[in-house]
């Protein structure tokens, strides 16, 4: 199987890392029978000085005709409104109906005290709050501001089966690279706030326990959690925990909270995933500050790499890439200067190939 695959480095260290992701593709086992065509494409706010726009039609039709998957690694966005910019990777989201923003947060065995940290976040990423209709009214106590929070049972349903889906995959990558994980059965964690939303969080609540009721879900096992009580108990007991679903908005805020659970920014990948395609992308910006010095950590994006082979199938290929990248972080040999350590982005990169 031959799988095309857009890069789209976008600016800052996003040139250095998206490179690396490249590589690792180009290096996994033949045995995995698995091929890679790469097309260079353009996004990034260099993009929008060069061109006036930060995300060329001509990246999207190619990602729409051509590509199976894409690899993308950060933007510089100004900090003060520049006209005619806005952000390429929340358009490519719309554009290419990339639904569900994904976010594995993970310690390996050896760096854990304790039990290792893994687990996914799966935030909807199209509705809630963020629909982005506020109004402000004047009355006579003052202004007053509202904003729509909008629930569907389509998205609910979409992003519960698709964690579902997650969690029975990692089920099977556990089973690939037997060792990496103490869990024995995939658990769905359904978060929200009905006892108070009752509606809209009530509908949230009511289709993800409909979804993840389907026969094919019958291994996993389905809970659920009020989201400030999964707060806590998110940073008191984290390895609890294997995939959570959220709705947009509390999705985004245990997104950024759990990666701070394992240390450095330059660790955690995501991906933004659709039916049928999928955008690995490392959680971290453009690091204005380390740019071109050849140190930044590439490992967020090879995470990156290995989320986006299993939203394409390729299960064993991610597993493969995964066990390297937590023999590297294990070893503690190679490491980059956020990690502690002293190693270049070619010198972690070249650790993990040498495990692959
Ligand atoms: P940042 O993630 O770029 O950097 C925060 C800190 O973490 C910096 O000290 C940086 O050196 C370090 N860091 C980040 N990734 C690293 C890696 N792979 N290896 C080693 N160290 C790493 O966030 P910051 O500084 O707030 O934003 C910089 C630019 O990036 C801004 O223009 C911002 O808008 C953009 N940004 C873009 C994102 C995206 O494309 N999805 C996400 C976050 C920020
Ligand atoms: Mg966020």
């Amino acid at each position: 199987r031959t799988l095309r695959i857009g890069l789209i480095p976008g600016d800052g260290i996003g040139r250095e890392v998206i490179p690396a992701g490249r590589r690792i593709l180009e290096s996994l086992p033949s045995s995995l029978n698995l091929n890679f065509s790469f097309v260079d494409l353009e996004a990034g706010y260099d993009t929008f000085k060069a061109t006036g726009t930060a995300l060329p039609d001509k990246t999207v039709d190619i990602l729409k005709k051509e590509c199976d998957g894409a690899l993308f690694g950060a933007v510089s966005s100004p900090s003060t409104k520049v006209a005619g910019y806005s952000s390429p990777i929340v358009a490519l989201r719309k554009k290419l109906d990339l639904y569900a923003n994904v976010r594995p947060v993970k310690t390996t065995a050896g760096s854990s005290n304790g039990n290792p940290i893994d687990l996914v976040i799966v935030r909807e990423n199209t509705e809630d709050l963020y629909v982005k209709e506020e109004q402000t009214k004047e009355t006579p106590e003052g202004k007053v501001a509202e904003a729509i929070k909008r629930i569907s049972e389509r998205a609910s349903s979409r992003i519960s089966t698709i964690a579902g889906e997650i969690a029975l995959r990692r089920q099977n990558i556990r089973t690939a690279a037997p060792g990496t994980s103490n869990r024995t059965s995939p658990m769905v964690t359904i978060t929200h706030k009905s006892n108070v939303l009752s509606q809209t969080d009530g509908l949230f609540r009511e289709t993800a326990r409909k979804a993840l009721a389907a026969q094919k879900f019958s291994s996993v096992h389905v809970e659920e959690q009020i989201v400030d009580s999964m707060v806590y108990k998110l940073f008191r007991q984290p390895e609890y925990y294997d995939v959570i679903v959220a709705p947009n908005l509390y999705g985004d805020i245990l997104s950024d909270g759990a990666a701070a659970l394992v240390g450095s920014l330059g660790l955690v990948p995501s991906a933004n995933v659709g039916d049928g395609f999928a955008i690995g992308e490392p959680c971290h910006g453009s690091a204005p500050d380390i740019e071109g010095k050849g140190i930044a950590n590439p490992i967020a994006t090879l995470r990156s790499v290995a989320l986006m082979l299993e939203f394409l199938g390729e299960e064993n290929a991610a597993a493969k890439i995964y066990a390297a990248v937590d023999g590297n972080l294990d070893d503690a040999k190679f490491l980059s200067p956020d990690m502690g350590g002293e190693a270049t982005t070619e010198e972690v990169l070249n650790d993990v190939l040498k495990r692959l």
